[in-house]
C-alpha cells in the first residue's frame, strides 16, 4: 500500500491534472499557499458550499444567511480582540533561516510519538489477527502508555505556557524535547515571537494610520455587527441563528499541505443566539449535529473525531474540533464554539450601541449568548476528495483510478457518450442533454473508445455514464421485428460498474432519486 506522503502527492497530482486545482500564478512560479480552483474544483466547491447551506439555512427555520463585505471598520478588530491578540508564535533556526510555528514544531513531535503508538498497534494487530482488540492495547500495553504519557504531559505544558503567553518557556519545551530544524537538522533558535496573521490594507487616498484596514481573518464578526439588523428586519426570535460563507485571510506562518492551511480560504460560518444559561445545551446540540452532517456524505464514522479543547479562549466557556484523518493524520475540520456573550459586549462597547434582545416570554432584555460553528471550505473539499481517490484493482488485474464523490457533490452528475461517432447517436445523445441540463451538470464525450471515456468519467467522480447506441435510435430490425431496446440508453454506476438499460423517459426520476440531496 502507498505511505501517507505518496497518498498526499497523488491527491495533489490528481486536482491539477483533472482540473480541480491550480497553483495560483503559476505561469510566475506560484504565490505561496494561494491556490485556484479549476473548472472541476469549481463546481465541486460550489456543491459543497450549496450543501452546507442547505442542511443550516434551508432545512432550519430560524436560521437565516447573508454574506457581508470582507472591507469592515478598524476598530471591528480593535473589539473583537484580532489586533492584540490574533497571534501565533514563531521561531527561526538561525542556521536555515527557516522559519516555524513554535505550536507547529510540538505537534508535529506529538505526531511522531503517535506514529510510534500507531506502528506498536500495526505489529499487535499482525501477531493477534482478527482477535485484535485495538481500544484494549492502547489502554493495557506499557509502551503505549509511556508514549501517550508523554503525549499528555506534552499537551498539557504547552497549553500552560499557552495560557500564560509564556515565550521563554515555549522555547525551552522546544529545546527540552530536542526538536530539531527539519532542513538544518541543528537546534540553534531564536526567541519565539508573536506574529499577528492580519494583512492589512489602506483605504481611500489619506495615508494615515487611521486609514488601516484589515482583511477579515473570519466571517464571524460580519455577522454579530449585523446581529441587530438581522435581528430587527427579519424579525427573529432566539434561539436564532445566522450564517455566512465568504472568503477569510491569514497571513499564515507555515504554508504547506496544500489547501488545508491557506492564506486566502472560505469559511462556512454560523452564529446561533441563544438564552444566556441554555449554551452548553446548545452546544451540545450544534456538536452532535455537525457531526451528523459530515457523516450524511457517507464517509466512514472512524474517519471523524472530536477534540475537546482543554485551552479554551478566554470568552469560551467550550470548544471542540472535529477532526478528520486527512493523508497526513487527524487535523481540524470543523470548530464548534460556544463564546458566551462576548463578541456582542464587545461590540456594544466599542460602538456604543447596545447589541440586546428583548425577551418578551421573560420580559427582560439581555446581550444573548452564542454558539458557533465554523468550517473551512478548502478544507472540507481537502477531506473529501482525498477520500474519494483510489487506485481499484479490477477482477482482470487492471488498475482503474475512481474519485468515488457523493453523487450530490460531484461536478457532473452524468456524461452522455454516444457509442460512436456515426449513425444519428451524437444527435440523439446532444437530445438528451437538452431534455436534462436544466436539472443537471452533465459531460458530453464522443472521443476515443467507449472504455476510456469511463475511465475518465471515474477520474473525475461522474457518478453516471449514459451510453447511448444503435438500439437507442432503432425501432426495427432488419426482420422487422419491434426493438424492446428502442428509446433506451445504458446507465453506467461509477462505484459498482454495473450496467442497466433505462427508457430515456425515466432518465430524469433517476438521476433525481440516486443523487438527493442528503438530509
Ligand atoms: N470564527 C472562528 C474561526 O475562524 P478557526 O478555528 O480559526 O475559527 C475555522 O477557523 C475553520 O476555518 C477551521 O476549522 C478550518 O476548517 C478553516 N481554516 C482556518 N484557517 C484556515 C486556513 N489558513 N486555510 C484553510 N482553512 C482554514
Amino acid at each position: 500500500m502507498a505511505n501517507q506522503e505518496e497518498i498526499f502527492k497523488k491527491v495533489v497530482s490528481h486536482a491539477k491534472e483533472y482540473g480541480f486545482i491550480f497553483p495560483s500564478s503559476e505561469i510566475y512560479d506560484g504565490l505561496a499557499a494561494v491556490y485556484d480552483y479549476g473548472q472541476l474544483g469549481t463546481e465541486l466547491k460550489n456543491n459543497i458550499k450549496q450543501y452546507w447551506w442547505r442542511a443550516m439555512v434551508q432545512y432550519h427555520e430560524n436560521i437565516v444567511g447573508i454574506d457581508s463585505a470582507i472591507f469592515m471598520h478598524p476598530r471591528i478588530w480593535k473589539a473583537s480582540g484580532h489586533v492584540d491578540a490574533f497571534n501565533d508564535p514563531l521561531i527561526d533556526n538561525k542556521d536555515s533561516k527557516k522559519r516555524y510555528r513554535a505550536d507547529v514544531l510540538i505537534e508535529d513531535h506529538i505526531a511522531k510519538i503517535e506514529e510510534k503508538i500507531n506502528k506498536e498497534c500495526e505489529k499487535a494487530h499482525k501477531r493477534f489477527g482478527d482477535a485484535f482488540d485495538r481500544q484494549q492495547f492502547v489502554t493495557t500495553n506499557a509502551r503505549v502508555l509511556e508514549q501517550q504519557k508523554q503525549i499528555d504531559e506534552i499537551r498539557a505544558k504547552y497549553a500552560e505556557l499557552m495560557n500564560a503567553n509564556d515565550l521563554v518557556g515555549l522555547k525551552q519545551l522546544i529545546l527540552d524535547l530536542g526538536i530539531v530544524c527539519p532542513v538544518s537538522g541543528t537546534r540553534n533558535w531564536t526567541d519565539v515571537r508573536q506574529f499577528n496573521l492580519m494583512f492589512a490594507t489602506k483605504m481611500g487616498s489619506v495615508i494615515d494610520d487611521s486609514d488601516t484596514l484589515y482583511l477579515r481573518p473570519e466571517t464571524a464578526q460580519g455577522i454579530f455587527v449585523n446581529f441587530l439588523n438581522v435581528q430587527k428586519s427579519g424579525r427573529m426570535k432566539i434561539p436564532f441563528g445566522i450564517a455566512q460563507i465568504g472568503k477569510a485571510f491569514r497571513n499564515e506562518i507555515v504554508a504547506r499541505q496544500f489547501i488545508f492551511r491557506m492564506r486566502e480560504f472560505e469559511q462556512m460560518e454560523m452564529q446561533f443566539f441563544v438564552r444566556p444559561g441554555t449554551e452548553l445545551d446548545w452546544f451540545n446540540h450544534w456538536k452532535e449535529e455537525r457531526l451528523k452532517w459530515h457523516l450524511a456524505l457517507g464517509i466512514p464514522a472512524e474517519k471523524y473525531r472530536y477534540h475537546d479543547h482543554e485551552k479554551l479562549a478566554h470568552y469560551a466557556n467550550a470548544a471542540t474540533d472535529i477532526e478528520f484523518e486527512f493523508p497526513f493524520g487527524f487535523k481540524e475540520l470543523e470548530g464548534i464554539h460556544s463564546r458566551t456573550d462576548f463578541d456582542l459586549s464587545r461590540h456594544s462597547e466599542f460602538s456604543g450601541k447596545k447589541l440586546q434582545y428583548f425577551d418578551s416570554e421573560l420580559n427582560e432584555s439581555y446581550t444573548p449568548y452564542v454558539i458557533e460553528t465554523s468550517i473551512g471550505v478548502d478544507r472540507t473539499f481537502l477531506a473529501i476528495f482525498s477520500h474519494a481517490l483510489k487506485d481499484e484493482t479490477l477482477p482482470d488485474g487492471s488498475v482503474r483510478t475512481l474519485l468515488s464523490l457523493p453523487p450530490v457533490l460531484a461536478p457532473y452528475k452524468a456524461a452522455i457518450l454516444p457509442l460512436v461517432k456515426k449513425d444519428g447517436l451524437p444527435e440523439k445523445a446532444r437530445e438528451i442533454i437538452d431534455m436534462l441540463k436544466y436539472d443537471f451538470m452533465l459531460q458530453y464525450d464522443e472521443k476515443d473508445a467507449i472504455g476510456r471515456r469511463y475511465r475518465r468519467q471515474d477520474a473525475i467522480g461522474t457518478p453516471y455514464c449514459i451510453t447511448v447506441d444503435n438500439d437507442t435510435i432503432v425501432d426495427r430490425n432488419t426482420e422487422g421485428r419491434a426493438n424492446d431496446n428502442y428509446n433506451t440508453v445504458t446507465v453506467r454506476d461509477r462505484d459498482t460498474m454495473q450496467q442497466q438499460r433505462i427508457p430515456i423517459e425515466n432518465l430524469r426520476t433517476f438521476l433525481h432519486e440516486h443523487i438527493q440531496p442528503i438530509r
